[in-house]
């Protein structure tokens, strides 16, 4: 079939779809640079994420050529007398639909077609890039001058949009702050189309209300990145503890080094917890390969459960020689099981990207598109002026609960069984009022919102009507409710 006919099919389906809410050829008239696409694949694409949990077609997705482009759509959306909806997608890695845009336009900043932007400053030591580019690729921008963002993701194949409009955190956010905390400035396209440069001292509420906000005040179209040298090596290594009290002792301990001199703390702090459930829900535990085996059971855990410390430690090839006596200073301090100490040595970059390698693991034996019921709770103090909630607490834990669901596995392996779960865990943590907020938060009703925004939401709620009060921007957040009726195809009658 010929590309036309498709473009014809799609368009007369959208059009049967949508009824009278918006009209493609209003998106064509626009002119923009970038490419409209209505073709199916690209629309089935866009409805879906990560999580596999939910779905929800656009009517059309925008490959932008340029921050115009986008400063056009959304323009358009504010003015359009119906109103559409127009939602950022990063890379999709979203658990729960918040990147997609019931009936409206999704704009996938992360496509092959990208504006190309990156810009390395070695003299101020940031760099600026494209609100779509994946981290993975900042990284390969910045190695080439020896520099590097300071703090990450676990995992590198998400847009620096995507974990901005959350939070960013890995092990490194002891030290440096979440990825919000290093970015000095951004230029933002408001929900009136408006394009804004902003930072702590230019357009500053937009820079702290885009912040960890969801998505909700704008689309980043550039961000810039405070960067360091980068470190050429990493001593990355894994300690197990027999009980909670001993490892969480432990990992305080090491985040309060956290104003010492480098070499005498550690770069990165993480852990988890070893339970015996086989490759799929642990997944990230690939680092005790055939050739670095752990046997639970030979460590007498406490009911097969045993806790894992996970912390790194960065140097260059020149200070190689020290590295031994700084790791092993270090380690004294600690309390865990004697010899059950894992080491690994590799390169800066090999360990920021440890997670793809598990990727490829569960492609390979078709485990990665399957569904994500992912929980993340924070259960604190960061810079209270961004949007981002925390608990109200000097120290607090990220815990994320991080499965799979297997159509055809073991009962506890279903996706329903994995969702009870989660609400178990979170009705529990009511009922013992232990005051959890979630990380990439997921709601649908506004009096949840509410509540978890705690205090933040009078200045959130304020700041949405400020920067979009029509509500057209990333409205598969589900917070606020649109201006226009986006499921209602009769609404204008
Ligand atoms: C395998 C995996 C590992 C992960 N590891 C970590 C981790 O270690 N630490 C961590 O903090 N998080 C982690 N996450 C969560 C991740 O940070 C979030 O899901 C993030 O939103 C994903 O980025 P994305 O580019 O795919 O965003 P998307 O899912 O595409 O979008 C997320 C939200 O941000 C909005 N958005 C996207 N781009 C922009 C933009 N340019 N401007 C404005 N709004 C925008 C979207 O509209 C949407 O509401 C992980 C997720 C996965 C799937
Ligand atoms: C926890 O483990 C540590 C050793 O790592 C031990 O000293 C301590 O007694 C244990 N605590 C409990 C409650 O079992
Ligand atoms: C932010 O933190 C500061 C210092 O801890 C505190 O004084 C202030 O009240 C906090 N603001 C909000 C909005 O929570």
């Amino acid at each position: 079939m010929s590309t036309k006919l498709l473009l014809t099919l799609a368009i007369y389906r959208i059009i049967l779809t949508v009824g009278l809410t918006l009209d493609p050829t209003e998106l064509l008239r626009l002119g923009l640079h970038g490419q409209f696409s209505f073709d199916p694949s690209d629309v089935e694409t866009a409805s879906k994420d990560f999580g596999g949990l939910r779905r929800a077609n656009p009517l059309a997705v925008l490959h932008p050529s340029s921050a115009e482009d986008i400063v056009r759509i959304v323009k358009a959306a504010f003015e359009s007398a119906h109103g559409f909806s127009v939602s950022a997608r990063g890379h999709g890695h979203s658990i729960n639909g918040q990147a997609t845009a019931t009936n409206g336009v999704v704009i996938q900043m992360c496509s092959s077609r990208k504006p190309a932007l990156t810009i390395v400053s070695e003299k101020f030591l940031y760099v600026d890039v494209w609100g779509g580019e994946l981290w993975v690729d900042v990284l390969r921008s910045t190695i080439e001058y020896g520099l590097a963002p300071k703090s990450w993701t676990d995992y590198l194949y998400l847009s620096v949009g995507g974990t901005i409009s959350n939070a960013g955190i890995s092990g490194q956010a002891f030290n440096h702050g979440p990825q919000i905390s290093n970015v000095y400035e951004l230029d933002v396209i408001t929900g009136k189309g408006e394009l804004l440069t902003c930072s702590e001292e230019e357009n500053s509420d937009l820079y702290h209300a885009v912040l960890g906000g969801l998505g909700q005040f704008g689309i980043i179209t550039r961000a810039r990145i405070a960067l360091e040298r980068a470190p050429q090596r990493v001593r990355w290594i894994r300690v197990l503890y027999p009980n909670f009290s001993s490892f969480t002792q432990d990992q305080e301990y090491l985040i309060s080094l956290h104003g010492q001199p480098d070499t005498h703390k550690f770069d990165y702090v993480e852990g988890f917890v070893i339970v015996d459930e086989g490759i799929i829900n642990n997944w990230r535990s690939s680092f005790f390969s055939s050739s670095n085996p752990l046997k639970v059971s030979s460590f007498n855990a406490e009911g097969g459960v045993l806790y894992c410390l996970e912390i790194a430690k960065n140097y260059q090839e020149s200070n190689a020689d020290s590295i031994d006596q700084e790791v092993e200073d270090l380690l004294k301090k600690l309390n865990f099981i004697p010899g059950s100490i894992f080491t690994t040595d590799l390169p800066y970059v090999d360990f920021l990207d440890r997670v793809h390698k598990a990727e490829l693991k569960l492609r390979s034996k078709g485990l990665w598109d399957v569904p994500h019921p992912w929980l993340n709770i924070f259960v604190p103090k960061w810079d209270n002026k961004s949007s981002m909630v925390t608990p109200d607490e000097d120290v607090f834990y990220l815990v994320a609960f991080l499965r799979s669901a297997l159509d055809k596995g073991t009962e506890t392996q279903t996706l329903e069984y994995l969702t009870d779960q989660n609400h178990q865990i979170l009705r529990f943590c009511d009922k013992e009022k232990i005051n959890i907020k979630q990380y990439l938060p997921h709601y649908t009703s506004e009096q949840e919102w509410i509540r978890h925004f705690g205090d933040k939401w009078a200045q959130f709620s304020k700041r949405k009507m400020e920067f979009d009060p029509k509500c057209i921007l990333a409205t598969g957040q589900s917070i606020f409710e649109p201006s226009f009726n986006p499921n209602n195809k009769a609404s204008r009658r």
